[in-house]
């Protein structure tokens, strides 16, 4: 679809190297397949997609959501009564009141505002998110996204070739930490998401696109010194996060924004949790299969050592 004109969609973009905003298109009611086709080329062309002015509920976000997969079930206590929902919100549900800024469900939230790509602490991470503003307050609470792919490209070969060859151990637990000390997960939520490892750099089979694969949730390098490992990952997101990679998304009521997880990372700003209200809720694609295999992450820890000399 790269270069052609779209029939169904009108497709302008946001930011010189990704995000474009697709209108022309009614997300309330089922799409036609040819109408879908054209959403999903788009989206692997430019990674973030808004949709403003969708006035969606749960099942239609659910059943547009499925459209591009497998939907990913949330930890527990994350969610209200569906787990394929994912309330990023001051609100509870059940009171409408907000809740209180310092309130475990709170402080979940605040690891939204480091740059990260959602679920790479699980197994296998996902592939995309759709987040929908239902209320959005008056100022603050924008979502940043930075363009991996560019991040990646502009790399310098040597790097490349290095970040090839090594893997990453996101663990949930060490980027909750970086935002909150206290430890507010109970054993059996950090037994839900022990670390797990991811590749450096992915590739998008259906357009052979490779992007860089850091986060927030990024702990270490396998098989290097945690120094090491650790200024390896801060170089590379410190590299990816700068502002000409990054585009930044100002709410408005019922935009719908999707975003492609391996291909970009994003982070929530903050704004006024105690006076403004802020219900978000976010559908989450679940990935085909892990960034990388175990046994070519055996193969890169054991080779790691040569490399960190
Ligand atoms: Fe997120």
């Amino acid at each position: 679809m790269t270069g052609q004109p779209y029939r169904h969609i009108t497709v302008r973009p946001l930011h010189p190297l990704f995000a474009a905003e697709v209108t022309g298109i009614d997300l309330t009611q089922p799409l036609p397949d040819d109408v879908f086709a054209e959403v999903a080329a788009a989206f692997d062309e430019h990674s973030v997609l808004v949709f403003p002015g969708q006035r969606l509920d749960n099942d239609r976000q659910i059943a547009f959501s499925r459209r591009f997969g497998e939907l990913e079930v949330m930890l527990k206590g994350v969610v209200g009564e569906d787990r394929h929902l994912a309330g990023i919100s001051n609100v509870d549900p059940k009171t409408n009141q907000i809740i209180p800024a310092d309130h475990p469900r709170m402080l979940r939230q605040y690891g939204n505002e480091l740059w990260h790509t959602d679920s790479s602490f699980k197994p296998v991470s996902a592939k995309a998110s759709l987040l929908h503003g239902r209320e959005v307050p008056p100022s603050g609470g924008e979502t940043h996204f930075a363009a991996m792919r560019a991040a990646w490209d502009d790399l310098p070969a040597e790097k490349k070739r290095l970040c090839e060859r090594l893997v990453a151990e996101h663990s949930f637990v060490y980027s909750r930490r970086q935002v909150v000390k206290e430890d507010f997960l109970t054993p059996e939520e950090k037994a839900e998401v022990p670390p797990v490892p991811q590749a450096l750099v992915v590739e998008n089979p259906r357009n052979a696109r490779k992007a860089l694969y850091v986060a927030s949730h990024a702990e270490r390098i396998l098989g290097w010194p945690e120094a090491q490992g650790r200024a390896l990952l801060d170089e590379l997101l410190a590299h990816a996060t700068q502002p000409k990679y990054v585009y930044t998304h100002r709410w408005r009521p019922w935009d719908l924004v999707m975003w492609d997880n391996r291909a970009t990372m994003h982070k929530g700003s903050a704004y006024d949790y105690r006076n403004h209200r802020r219900v978000m809720v976010r559908t989450t694609v679940a990935g085909d299969a892990p960034t990388i295999t175990a046994d070519e992450v055996r193969r890169r820890e054991a080779e790691a050592a040569t490399l960190a000399a």
